[in-house]
């Protein structure tokens, strides 16, 4: 079948390692140990958290390959993007443990590879959410173009809790699409945003019944693939027409979290996450 020129329905599973290349071969299954696994499918690059006993905590090699998986699309003609969490849960944010074990450093640190590619795609981005998005699991969805929640999602960004600031340009686009009294509450308080109240305040698209989810971002991931791809590629230029701005706040923001990363007061915060009954160390 063809669309516009270009071939859809190629079923392309593979999982991404470094820099946009496959680490395995073509038509191999995503393997869940990296923890993102990706797959082309009718124009569509479905990219999965995929390490649900951690509650798609994301690790450095994680984000590499999220990275990667942004990164390429453009190159690839991918005509959409879909992110979704496998399991109950989007995802609890960044993994605490590499916070405080491998905390990122230099620009090409894969998690800002993976903020700087979001922000400055071309290629609309549909995500899909259930359950908990902690931190960056809410910040992501700030970038993203269209956002399906079923109504278990809350989405939380307790940075201030953690003895850390906001990142992805969320200092600037929460308060921007939510008001600066209500990003106040989020930000300061740590207070949770239900399903509903994210609907209210256009951070999701639409609230659908959990099993429904998975098929109607689809359905809409697909739609946006099979549609005219330059028009929606400007269209997406227009529509992020500040990137600069989106930029200069995510490098503001990573000056201030490396130095809160690196505080005593972050790390004994975190360090107290794992010492909650019941949860191991690692
Ligand atoms: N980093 C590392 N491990 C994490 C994690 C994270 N961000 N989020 C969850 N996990 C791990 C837990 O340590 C636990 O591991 P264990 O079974 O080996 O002990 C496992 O995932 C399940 O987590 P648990 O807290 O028992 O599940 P829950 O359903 O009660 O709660 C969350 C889920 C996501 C709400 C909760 O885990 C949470 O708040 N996580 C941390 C969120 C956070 O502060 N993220 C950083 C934002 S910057």
């Amino acid at each position: 079948m063809s669309t516009h020129g270009r071939r859809v329905g190629l079923n392309r599973p593979f999982f991404l390692g470094c820099r946009g290349k496959p680490a395995f071969a073509r038509g191999q299954r995503a393997m869940s140990s990296l923890g993102i696994s990706v797959e082309d499918r009718d124009g569509v690059r479905h990219v999965v958290l995929d390490r649900p006993d951690k509650k798609n905590a994301l690790t450095v090699a994680m984000y590499a390959a999220m990275a990667d998986a942004v990164a390429s699309a453009a190159g690839d003609d991918v005509g959409a993007l879909l992110i979704r969490g496998r399991g109950d849960t989007f995802t609890g944010g960044n993994d605490l443990r590499d916070f405080l074990d491998q905390p990122p450093h230099g620009d090409d640190a894969p998690v800002f590879r993976f903020l700087t590619g979001l922000a400055t795609t071309d290629v609309p981005v549909v995500a899909a959410v259930r359950g908990a998005a902690v931190g960056i699991g809410t910040t992501m969805l700030l970038h993203c173009d269209v956002v399906y929640a079923a109504p278990t999602a809350k989405f939380k960004v307790p940075f201030v809790d953690l003895g850390l600031v906001p990142e992805a340009a969320s200092s600037v686009l929460l308060p921007r699409r939510i008001g600066r009294a209500r990003a106040g509450a989020a930000l300061y308080l740590g207070e949770a945003i239900n399903a509903g109240q994210a609907f209210a305040d256009g951070i999701v698209t639409k609230v659908v019944p959990d099993e429904e989810l998975d098929a109607v971002a689809e359905l809409a991931a697909r739609m946006i693939a099979l549609k005219p791809r330059a028009a929606v590629r400007a269209t997406k230029r227009l529509l992020t027409y500040d990137r600069d701005v989106v930029l200069a706040a995510i490098a503001r923001e990573t000056v201030a979290f490396r130095e809160r990363l690196a505080s005593a007061e972050a790390r004994s915060a975190m360090s107290s996450f794992f010492e909650r009954a019941g949860r191991s160390a690692t």
